[in-house]
């Protein structure tokens, strides 16, 4: 399999893809789903079909996350994950137009169309407070806001940047190689990949993923790079892959190449984000931002996460500074999974600050 080289063409501004079929198959074309307030009836039918439409995202445990905060009107809080806006839509109901509701996120392109959807519902700053930010900073909204009754944070991706090609997530798609939550900040993957070392890529795959064929897929991405060809695109990286495993049986290979480029696509993912580290600091700095009886939920996709949450709340909880934390991770409905497949991996933890 022949791997194409050279850097990515400079990318001309272009108009929005006028689609003129009638089954758009590109994200960029699908200009019903990019629209749902003047195609609510078509959106639907897809959301009942157990699809996320192509530039929204489907709020995941609603129900329970809402159970547990228990808010109230008058309230002060924080959507750490603001995302599509689904649940800081859902609190700010529950608010009803008293308290405030600050909501961040790390995305410097969906962050302003979050925004804009959520004022045209009428809430502006006198309710909601967004801000372009990393939770690692939780103690500056603070120090604004003032203690916080509750905490949200649904971690990973949003449907709407895995599925828009042009950020890179997903190995299903051509595009560029960049994986990164706010792309105006910070090294794309294509980037890292030009100077990280083999041990240390082969590391990266193996603690953020597990992947099996760590060895195997560093040693072939770093042979392509020694060759001087620069590693640009996501179809670039799946070819590579799927030649690091060309030994594994022919009935096997189709299926392990399509799980080992999930697991290296969120391996470097969660590397170029510092997604463990930044879930440390915010995890360390919770306890100071609560008020007491304040609650937390977090909302987790990833085992290496949801394992520094439990470690964290059983730490505060021994040391006192948490009253109670949940004894087990809650997991979404069987019906919320089989409408929604990207519940399926979904893990649950909250706090209570003593
Ligand atoms: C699963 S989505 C949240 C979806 C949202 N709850 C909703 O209902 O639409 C996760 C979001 O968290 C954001 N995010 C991930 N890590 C972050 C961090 N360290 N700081 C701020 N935002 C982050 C991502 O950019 C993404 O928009």
């Amino acid at each position: 399999m022949e791997i194409k080289g050279g850097a990515m063409e400079e990318q001309e501004h272009k108009r929005r893809v006028r689609y003129s079929g009638t089954h758009p198959k590109e994200f960029q074309e699908k200009y019903k789903e990019h629209s749902p307030e003047k195609y609510a009836d078509d959106v639907e039918k897809i959301i009942k079909s157990g699809k996320t439409p192509a530039g929204m995202h489907r709020s995941i445990c609603v129900n329970e996350i809402l159970d547990f905060l228990q808010i109230v009107p008058g309230q002060t809080g924080l959507d750490a994950t603001l995302g599509y806006g689904g649940h800081t839509l859902e609190i700010l109901k529950r608010l009803d137009s008293r308290g405030k509701l600050y909501a961040i996120d790390v995305d410097s392109l969906e962050l302003p169309r979050t925004r804009e959807r959520l004022e045209n519902l009428g809430y502006g700053s006198d309710i909601l407070k967004i801000k372009q930010m990393n939770f690692s900073e939780i103690d500056r909204i603070a120090l604004e806001a003032g203690s916080l009754d509750f905490v949200l944070a649904d971690l990973g991706v949003s449907s709407m940047q895995i599925d828009n090609p042009e950020r890179g997530f997903s190995f299903k798609k051509d595009g560029p190689l960049d994986l990164r939550l706010n792309p105006l900040k910070g090294e794309s993957a294509a980037d890292r990949l030009k100077t990280v070392s083999q041990e240390e890529l082969a590391g990266v795959f193996t603690e953020n993923a597990d992947e099996p064929h760590a060895f195997e897929i560093a040693r072939a991405i770093i042979s392509v790079r020694d060759k001087g060809i620069e590693i640009a695109t996501t179809t670039q990286l799946k070819h590579i892959v799927a030649n690091a495993l060309m030994f594994l049986p022919m009935k096997d290979r189709d299926d392990e190449v399509k799980k080992a480029c999930q697991r290296c696509f969120q391996a470097l993912r969660i590397d170029v984000n510092s997604e463990f580290e930044v879930l440390h600091e915010f995890l360390e700095k919770l306890p100071d931002v609560l008020a007491p009886g304040g609650r937390i939920a977090i909302l987790s996709f990833h085992s290496g996460e949801d394992r520094l949450v439990k470690k964290s709340f059983k730490r505060f909880l021994s040391e006192g500074i948490y009253r109670e934390i949940s004894p087990e991770p809650i997991r979404p409905t069987h019906e919320e999974c089989s409408s929604n497949s990207r519940a399926r991996s979904a893990k649950l933890r909250w706090a209570i600050k003593a």
